[in-house]
C-alpha cells in the first residue's frame, strides 16, 4: 500500500477485506445493486458512499485528490465518479461477466455493493449483480425523469426477486431543488411499476455530488420527510428475517467425514431454521430422520437459522450425498424432472433448444435441455415476441427437462432452490442464469413403464449383442454409401440391423427440420432416441448423418450404454467431397443458393476420438465397410 506506483484499487481492495470484514464481523450484511448508468451519476453516488463511509484508503484518496485537480473539477469538490470509473477502465480489457463489487460499512451494516454498466449490451452483468442483492437502488436523473432504461433496470430486478426498491432521484441540485419534479417523476414511477408487479418501492430526492439526503436530512429538501439513503440502508429489514420464517431447507455442500464415527452433512441454510432434535427428510430421497448435532466452527448449537453454515448430524444412518437438500420433514420442498423457467443467455452463441447443457441448481447438477422458447421478452417495452432461441442478453421463457428429478422451489419463494446456471458442457462456461417457475404436471403423471420383455431378453432372441454404428462426416463423404454396404454385410450373416439415413429421416420423421444450428441439434437428438429404442429392441443400428456437432454426437453416446456406441469418422476432406460433389449441392452452395451448407458456411466438428477411422482417399467403399464390421465382430 506504500507504493503508489504500482497501486490498484480492486486488487487493494481485495487484499484488505479479510481483515476489513472481520472488524466488522459482529454486523448485518446488505447486499445491494446499483442500477443506472454513468451519466444518471451512478459513479458519483458510490464513489459518495464509499466516501462518506471512510472506506477509501488514503492513499487512494490522496490519488483521488490530484486526479480532481488535475481533470480540473471546480472548487474544493472531489470527483468521486473518478475513483469508480478509474476502476472501470480497469476492468474493460475483455473480462465477460463483469461485476465490480464494493464493500463499505457503517457504524451499524456493512454493505457489499455491486455495480454493473447499465446499458443494455451489459444484462447479463447486471443479472449476475442482482442475483444476490437484498436491495436496488435505481437511479433517475432529475432532469430526465423515468427513461426506457429505468424501465429496463425496475423489469430486470423485479424479475430476480429483489424485494427492496429505492427509487433515487438524483441530480435535484441541478433542478433547483423542485418538490414538483419530484412528485411528477415519482409519480411516473409508481403507474409503471404496478404494471410489472412493483408495488412497494421508497423515492428519495437526493444529489450524489453534493451529498444530499445521502448520510442526512439535507435543508436544500425541507419539503422531503423520509430517511437518507444511508439511513434507509442501514434500517430496512433484511431478506434473512424473512427467510428465517420459511419452512427449513440445506443443500448439502460436502459430506463431512473426518473418521469413522463421525458423518456431517455441511451447507448453507438457505430457509427456516433448525433445532437439535427436528425431524427432517432428505430429499430427493425423501427419507426422513432426526437433527442430532449442529455443528460450528465455534462449537455446537441448539439452534441454527437461515444464513448460517452449518454440520448436521443426523440420528439415522441415511444415505446423503452432495446436491441432496435436508429438509422439515413436514414441509419438503418438491422434487421434479420438468419445468417452466425464465432464461436469461447470456453467451455470444445463440442457445441451442434441445442440446444437452450442464443445469446447475443449488449444489445439484444435472444435464438439461431447453425447449425452445415460449416466447422472448423485449427488455425495454416488455412486450412479449415470437423466437426461435435466445441470443446474448435475451430474456425468454421455456420448458426445460433434466436427466433426473431435482429438488427446487420457485424462484419466487426461494431464490437458492429455484435460481439456476447453465454451462456448456464442452467449454464449461457459464451461458445462461434462470429462474424456475414451476415443475409441469405432466412430469409427475408420466411414469416410466417396466416391461418383462426385457432388452436383454430381445437382444437374446436375435442371438447379438445391440450397438449403434454412428457415421459422420461431410456431406458427400460416402457415409450412405459406406453404412450400405455394411448393412448388406451384416445382413448376409444374419445379423438384425436398420439403417437410419440422413436423407430419408428426413422426408419423414424429420420433414419439419431445415439446417439452422438449432434444427441440426433436433435432427440429432431424435435420431439419437430413435437409435436407443432401437437397441432397445436389440437391434444393430447404422446412422449416416453429418451430425456436425460434437455436443450432440457426445450427447447420444451418453444415452447408450456402455460400449453401444461406436462412432465412426467417414473421414474425406472437403475439397475431395466438393470435387466428387454427388448431388451438385457442393456447387449450388458455392454460388451462394444453399444457405448453411456444412463445410461451406456451416461448421463440421470432426471426432476427436472416433472409435473407428475410415479415410476415403486410401480405402475403396468395400473396404471400408470391410474394416467396419471386422471391428464391430471381431
Ligand atoms: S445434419 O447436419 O442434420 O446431420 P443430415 O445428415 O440430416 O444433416 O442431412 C444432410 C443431407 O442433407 C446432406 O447429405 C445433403 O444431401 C442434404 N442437405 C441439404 N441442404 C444441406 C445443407 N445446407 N447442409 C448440409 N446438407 C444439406
Amino acid at each position: 500500500m506504500s507504493e503508489p506506483s504500482s497501486y490498484r484499487p480492486e486488487a487493494l481492495i481485495a487484499e484488505d477485506i479479510d481483515a476489513y470484514l472481520a472488524r466488522h464481523q459482529h454486523k448485518s450484511l446488505l447486499r445491494f445493486i446499483t442500477c443506472g448508468s454513468v451519466d444518471d451519476g451512478k459513479s458519483t453516488l458510490i464513489g459518495r458512499l464509499l466516501y462518506d463511509s471512510k472506506m477509501i484508503f488514503e492513499d487512494q484518496l490522496a490519488a483521488l485528490e490530484s486526479d480532481s485537480k488535475r481533470v480540473g473539477t471546480q472548487g474544493q469538490e472531489i470527483d468521486f465518479a473518478l475513483l469508480v470509473d478509474g476502476l472501470a477502465a480497469e476492468r474493460e480489457q475483455g473480462i465477460t461477466i463483469d461485476v465490480a463489487y464494493r464493500f463499505f460499512a457503517t457504524e451499524k451494516r456493512k454493505f457489499i455493493v455491486a455495480d454493473t454498466p447499465g446499458h443494455e449490451q451489459y444484462t447479463r452483468n447486471m443479472v449476475t449483480g442482482a442475483s444476490t442483492a437484498d436491495l436496488a437502488v435505481i437511479l433517475i436523473d432529475a432532469r430526465k425523469g423515468v427513461l426506457t432504461q429505468t424501465r429496463r433496470h425496475s423489469y430486470l430486478v423485479h424479475l430476480l426477486g429483489i424485494r427492496n426498491i429505492v427509487l433515487a432521484v438524483n441530480k435535484m441540485d441541478l433542478v433547483g431543488y423542485s418538490q414538483d419534479i419530484f412528485d411528477t417523476i415519482v409519480g411516473e414511477y409508481r403507474d409503471f411499476a404496478r404494471t410489472i408487479g412493483i408495488d412497494d418501492f421508497i423515492a428519495m430526492p437526493i444529489s450524489g455530488f453534493k451529498g444530499d439526503n445521502i448520510t442526512g436530512p439535507s435543508s436544500n429538501t425541507p419539503w422531503y420527510g423520509g430517511p437518507s439513503l444511508i439511513a434507509h440502508l442501514e434500517d430496512v429489514p433484511l431478506d434473512e428475517t424473512a427467510d428465517q420464517a420459511r419452512p427449513f431447507r440445506m443443500a448439502v455442500q460436502w459430506v463431512n467425514r473426518p473418521n469413522l464415527d463421525f458423518r456431517g452433512f455441511s451447507g448453507l441454510i438457505a430457509s427456516g431454521t433448525v433445532a437439535r432434535g427436528d425431524p427432517v427428510r432428505v430429499l430427493p430421497s425423501g427419507r426422513t430422520s432426526t437433527v442430532a448435532r449442529i455443528v460450528t466452527l465455534d462449537g455446537d448449537l441448539d439452534r441454527a437459522v437461515a444464513g448460517q453454515s452449518v454440520t448436521l448430524t443426523l440420528s439415522d444412518e441415511i444415505d446423503c450425498s452432495r446436491g441432496d437438500v435436508i429438509a422439515a420433514a413436514d414441509s419438503p420442498p418438491q422434487v421434479a424432472d420438468q419445468f417452466e423457467a425464465t432464461i436469461i443467455w447470456m453467451a455470444d452463441e445463440a442457445m441451442l433448444p434441445g442440446r444437452a447443457y450442464w443445469l446447475k441448481i443449488g449444489a445439484q447438477t444435472v444435464s438439461a435441455q431447453v425447449q425452445a422458447p415460449k416466447y422472448q421478452v423485449n427488455v425495454n417495452t416488455l412486450e412479449h415476441l415470437a423466437a426461435k432461441t435466445l441470443e446474448l442478453n435475451a430474456i425468454g421463457v421455456a420448458n426445460l427437462s433434466v436427466d433426473r428429478g431435482i429438488v427446487f422451489e420457485a424462484y419466487a419463494d426461494n431464490r437458492d432452490l429455484g435460481g439456476f446456471i447453465l454451462i456448456d458442457r464442452l467449454t464449461n462456461a457459464t451461458v445462461a442464469a434462470g429462474m424456475l417457475h414451476f415443475s409441469l404436471r405432466r412430469a409427475q403423471n408420466v411414469h416410466w413403464q417396466a416391461m418383462d420383455v426385457t432388452r436383454e431378453a430381445h437382444a437374446a432372441l436375435k442371438n447379438q449383442k445391440p450397438a449403434v454404428l454412428w457415421f459422420t462426416g461431410l456431406s458427400g463423404a460416402g457415409k450412405s454409401t459406406i453404412a450400405n454396404l455394411v448393412e448388406k454385410k451384416l445382413a448376409r450373416m444374419n445379423r438384425h440391423t436398420f439403417l437410419l439415413d440422413g436423407d430419408n429421416v428426413r422426408h419423414g420423421l424429420n420433414k419439419d427440420l431445415g439446417f439452422t444450428d438449432a434444427d441440426r441439434v433436433e435432427n440429432i437428438r431424435r435420431v439419437g432416441e430413435v437409435a436407443k429404442l432401437m437397441t432397445d429392441a436389440g437391434l444393430i443400428v447404422i446412422t449416416a448423418f453429418i451430425s456436425p456437432f460434437r455436443a450432440e454426437r457426445q450427447m447420444v453416446r451418453q444415452m447408450m450404454a456402455p460400449g453401444e456406441f461406436i462412432e465412426v469418422h467417414i473421414d474425406t476432406p472437403l475439397a475431395e467431397a466438393e470435387r466428387r460433389d454427388v448431388k451438385g449441392l457442393y456447387a449450388k452452395a458455392r454460388a451462394g443458393q444453399l444457405k448453411n451448407f456444412t463445410g461451406i458456411d456451416s461448421p463440421y466438428e470432426p471426432p476427436e476420438e472416433a472409435e473407428i477411422h475410415i479415410d476415403t482417399t486410401g480405402l475403396t467403399p468395400e473396404q471400408a465397410a470391410d474394416v467396419i464390421v471386422e471391428r464391430l465382430l471381431g
